[in-house]
C-alpha cells in the first residue's frame, strides 16, 4: 500500500467531509463525530451524486440528491437501496490523514 498524506483531520470538522482529487479520481474523506476517519469514491451510484456533500451520521452518509444512505465502513447502500461505493483504505497518523493507493502515484501527482 502506498500512503499519501491529503490534509490534517483538522481540516475536515465532525460530521463533514472534504473531497480530495487524486489519480483515482475524487475521493471524499469523511469525519465522523466519534472522529473516525472514512474514504470513498465520491460519486453515488445512483446518479452520481457528491457524496462528500451528503450528510454524515453515526458511520454513514446520506446522498444530497436523492437521500440513499451509505455505510462509510463498507461502502454498501442501506436500507432498501441497492448499490455501493468503492472504499478507500485511509489511516490518521499524528492528526494526518493518509489515503492508500494501492499502485504508488506517479512524480507529477
Ligand atoms: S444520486 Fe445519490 S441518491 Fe441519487
Amino acid at each position: 500500500m502506498n500512503w499519501h498524506e491529503i490534509g490534517s483531520i483538522e481540516d475536515i470538522p465532525a460530521r463533514g467531509a472534504r473531497c480530495v482529487t487524486t489519480p483515482q479520481g475524487r475521493i471524499g474523506v469523511f469525519r465522523t463525530a466519534d472522529n473516525e476517519i472514512y474514504a470513498m469514491e465520491d460519486h453515488c451510484p445512483h446518479r452520481g451524486g457528491p457524496l462528500s456533500q451528503g450528510i454524515v451520521h453515526g458511520a454513514s452518509v446520506t446522498c444530497p440528491l436523492h437521500n440513499w444512505v451509505f455505510s462509510l465502513e463498507t461502502g454498501m447502500a442501506l436500507g432498501a437501496d441497492e448499490g455501493s461505493v468503492k472504499t478507500m483504505p485511509v489511516q490518521v497518523v499524528d492528526g494526518r490523514i493518509l489515503l492508500g493507493f494501492e499502485r504508488p502515484l506517479m512524480a507529477a501527482e
